[in-house]
């Protein structure tokens, strides 16, 4: 008997406010058709002055935990991925168990960008895998438009706010790929890359800020490669072909590099899942945004075999497979 991590629900949750490209397009030297064509990407959703990366959270998190039909007081853990935190410390995680009147458990942040979402499923896994944990919470929360330079228009046209989240369960598997949760999950990262996507400073640095930087066609570059190495690996080690997955979910930082992997990989194009045009890039959001839009929409079903690819600033990248419900 083999004990597995189910995801038993989830939600997410998207800012009201709206910029389109032809917004953007008032603010800097940008057209739509050259994001859409460059990116895919049509419109972001972006967090008022009000709303801070917990609010985003907390949302998402009820969400999820209603679909799941647990309750906080079912919960042992609240992992949260943000590279956006309210504030250095305390935790977001620790601020979203407060909000959620989880009096028992622990929480903790996971700070791996746009990988953050795979990052904090594997460390989940393991909590539950190995019996230290029987049911938790996974949230990727992000308000990126706060770490944008709106007047640089090589970052302000990527990125966006949003959050989604996952409730995970113990469930007895049999240790094969029929099991149902998380069958398998893979990380990477190579700090030789640090500079291709960073923020300048930081609290340890000097400053508590800084400005995003990016050499945009390196991290392009190196998104095909790992991403799809990542998918490579996973479908060796489970001896699956691109046939056997009913659903790509990749992160949804620019349709190109989606394309890209799905050519490689001759994935069709109905069992891919792309966000990318109506939110842009969530970072450690966009996954679970992917993937609540795809169960709500009634394309992800039980016992769907489901696989996840993400890669950030880091660079950090990783794959898990799932088998929802
Ligand atoms: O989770 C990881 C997060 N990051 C990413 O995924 C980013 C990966 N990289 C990319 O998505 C692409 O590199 C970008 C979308 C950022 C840029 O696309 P590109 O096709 O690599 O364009 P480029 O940087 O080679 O720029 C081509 C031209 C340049 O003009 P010149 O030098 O050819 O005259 C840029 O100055 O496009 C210009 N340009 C723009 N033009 C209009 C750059 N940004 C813009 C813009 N609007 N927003």
């Amino acid at each position: 008997m083999n004990k597995r991590s189910a995801i038993i629900g989830v939600g997410s949750f998207l800012p009201e406010k709206i910029i389109t490209n032809h917004d953007l397009s008032q603010l800097v030297d940008t057209t739509h058709d050259w994001i859409v064509s460059r990116t895919g990407i049509h419109q972001r959703h972006v967090a008022g002055d009000h709303e801070k990366t917990s609010d985003l959270a907390l949302a998402a998190c009820k969400k999820a935990l209603k679909s799941s039909g647990r309750g906080v007081d079912d919960l042992d853990f609240i992992i949260c991925a943000t590279t956006t935190p309210d504030q250095i410390f305390p935790s977001t995680s620790t601020r979203l168990q407060g909000l959620l009147g989880m009096s028992k458990g622990f929480a903790f942040d996971i700070q791996a960008v746009c990988g953050g979402f795979i990052y904090a499923l594997a460390v989940a896994n393991n909590f539950i895998t190995t019996g230290q944990a029987q049911r938790g919470i996974v949230v990727g929360a992000e308000t990126m438009s706060r770490l944008l330079d709106w007047n640089d228009r090589s970052t302000a046209i990527l990125f966006g706010d949003g959050a989604g989240a996952v409730v995970l369960e113990a469930r007895d598997g049999a240790g094969s790929l029929a099991d149902f949760g998380i069958l398998k999950t893979f990380l990477h990262s190579d700090g030789q890359l640090n500079d291709i996507l960073q923020m300048t400073e930081g609290p340890g640095s000097g400053t508590c800020f800084g400005t995003m930087i990016m050499k945009g066609q390196d991290v392009f570059r190196h998104a095909v490669e790992k991403l799809g190495g990542a998918i490579e690996e996973m479908l060796s080690d489970t001896g699956l072909t691109a046939d056997d997955i009913d659903w790509f979910v990749p992160h949804q930082a620019n349709e190109r590099i989606i394309d890209a992997l799905v050519k490689r990989f001759d994935f069709p194009s109905h069992k891919v899942i792309k966000t990318v045009s109506l939110h842009a890039n969530t970072s450690a959001a966009s996954i679970p945004l992917a993937l609540d839009a795809a169960v709500m929409d009634g394309r992800i079903k039980k016992g769907d075999l489901v696989l996840l690819d993400a890669l950030g600033a880091g660079l950090t990248w990783g794959s898990a497979l799932v088998r929802w419900g």
